[in-house]
């Protein structure tokens, strides 16, 4: 078992360079390998996940070179893909299950996919039951709806789809199949969730597009198209991963620290207004904006911080940022409440028990409950030092090695090697700023 000791902090000082997005890397790949021509990607992430999604494409016959600076993807168009000699492996990872099984659907030959335990227990009826729907073929080999999947060839018709919860998941494979429909497909979720799919699909030239709708509900649509066309795309640092930083700033007494190059697309930006709520403004500097995605410089120094409440619509745009927001919670002034989060429950753990039972650990007085929890802070008093489970979910790691920093005494994180699903310089970088 692989552990990490943290130890207090005095104050962090300096300057992160985040990894690129995970769920923009991986949409560069799936969409790359299916355009024709090449797909140049530069600050590409090479964490577990996205590299899944790259074998996975390359035993469907795309090349795919790994130059130290960027990726090339000679893709091979919409029909380019070949039958993969056998199961493909999408190791950890539910994006890659789910964007693929869409783009599988479509196609003329059969195959299969599975993951490791925790993949292979995570609901896959959500994509299942739209895609079938469209006259796809999918059936999971335990009859348990979950992976592994097995994808028979179908013929696709456009639907319009009412999904029941807000998942870029769900929806980016609804439109990915919707490129080999012979109609219009839609989708409408009940709150807008990340919208890296749609954009990516535009500059790639497919015909999509957004309403918006007056209850907060989003309608995106996508024609059938002929080709998608390869382009060079500069992935944004992921919100996600700087998030743990941010936080780290914000709760280490005497910190201050530039996390740079960190993608602020509105539909992945709660944490940053949550930030605020909290009463810690944090500073955006050299704004930019490039393919859809806008991009920044964010500047913190330490807080103290206050209990807020989170619910609603804002929850699809920080969905797995609740976990260190839970962290800066235990360590405010006065009570956080998150609700409308019962996501949180199918993610690579059930987070809303693991989240639970790590800050419990850690001396926070938290109460789960169906679709959140409720955590007491202890107005900028150290939490105890602890000997923490991972559980192999990778943001459960980087969230308690943050609370670690605000701990009296040192704190252990097991299983710690599963950072590198989504970041695999998470450790080193951390260490830089002491
Ligand atoms: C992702 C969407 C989210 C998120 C996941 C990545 C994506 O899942 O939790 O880490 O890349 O589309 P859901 O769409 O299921 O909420």
């Amino acid at each position: 078992m692989s552990v990490r000791c943290i130890r207090p902090s005095a104050g962090l000082k300096g300057e992160i360079n985040i990894p690129g997005d995970k769920s923009i890397s991986h949409r560069s790949i799936m969409l790359g390998s299916i355009a024709q021509g090449t797909t140049e990607i530069t600050h590409f992430l090479k964490g577990a996940d996205c590299l899944s999604t790259i074998g996975c494409f390359r035993r469907m016959g795309i090349e795919i070179e790994e130059k130290p600076d960027y990726i090339l993807v000679h893709g091979k168009g919409l029909r380019g893909l070949t039958q993969p000699p056998e199961t493909l492996n999408v190791g950890n990872s539910g994006t890659t299950t789910r964007l693929l099984s869409g783009i599988l659907a479509g196609q003329s030959f059969s195959s299969s996919l599975s993951g490791d335990d925790s993949l292979n227990s995570r609901p896959m009826a959500r994509i299942m039951t739209p895609l079938n729907s469209m006259g796809a073929d999918i059936t999971s080999r335990y009859h348990n709806n979950c992976a592994p999947l097995q994808i028979n060839p179908g013929t696709l018709s456009g639907i319009h789809y009412q999904a029941p919860v807000a998942s870029a998941q769900v929806k980016s494979a609804i439109l990915l199949a919707g490129l080999y429909a012979d109609g219009k497909t839609a989708v409408t979720e009940p709150a807008l969730s990340r919208n890296h799919t749609e954009l990516m699909l535009q500059n790639f030239g497919a015909c999509v597009s957004s309403t918006m709708h007056r209850d907060g509900s989003t309608t995106a649509q996508i024609e059938p198209c002929d080709e998608l066309y390869g382009q060079q795309i500069d992935v944004p640092g992921d919100i996600s991963s700087a998030a743990y930083f941010i936080a780290a700033g914000l709760l280490v007494p005497h910190s201050e620290i530039l996390v740079k190059n960190v993608g602020t697309n509105f539909t992945r930006a709660g944490f940053l207004k949550v930030c605020e709520a909290m009463g810690a403004p944090l500073t955006l500097l050299n704004k930019s904006f490039e393919g859809g995605e806008g991009r920044a410089d964010i500047l913190v120094k330490s807080a103290p911080l206050k209990g807020t409440v989170i619910e609603g619509d804002i929850i699809p745009t920080l969905i797995d940022e609740l976990l260190i927001i839970a962290v800066m919670a235990a360590c405010a002034e006065g009570t956080t409440i998150i609700k409308d989060a019962a996501e949180l429950k199918v993610k690579e753990t059930n987070r809303i028990d693991t989240v639970t039972e790590n800050l419990k650990a850690m001396g926070v007085s938290v109460t789960p409950t169906e679709d959140g929890m409720i955590i007491e802070g202890n107005a900028g008093a150290p939490l105890s030092g602890a000997r923490i489970k991972s559980y192999l979910d990778h943001r459960i790691a980087m969230s308690f090695a943050v609370a670690g920093l605000a701990a009296s005494q040192e704190t252990v994180i097991e299983d710690c090697q599963c950072v590198d699903v989504s970041y695999p310089e998470f450790f080193a970088s951390l260490e830089s700023l002491y």
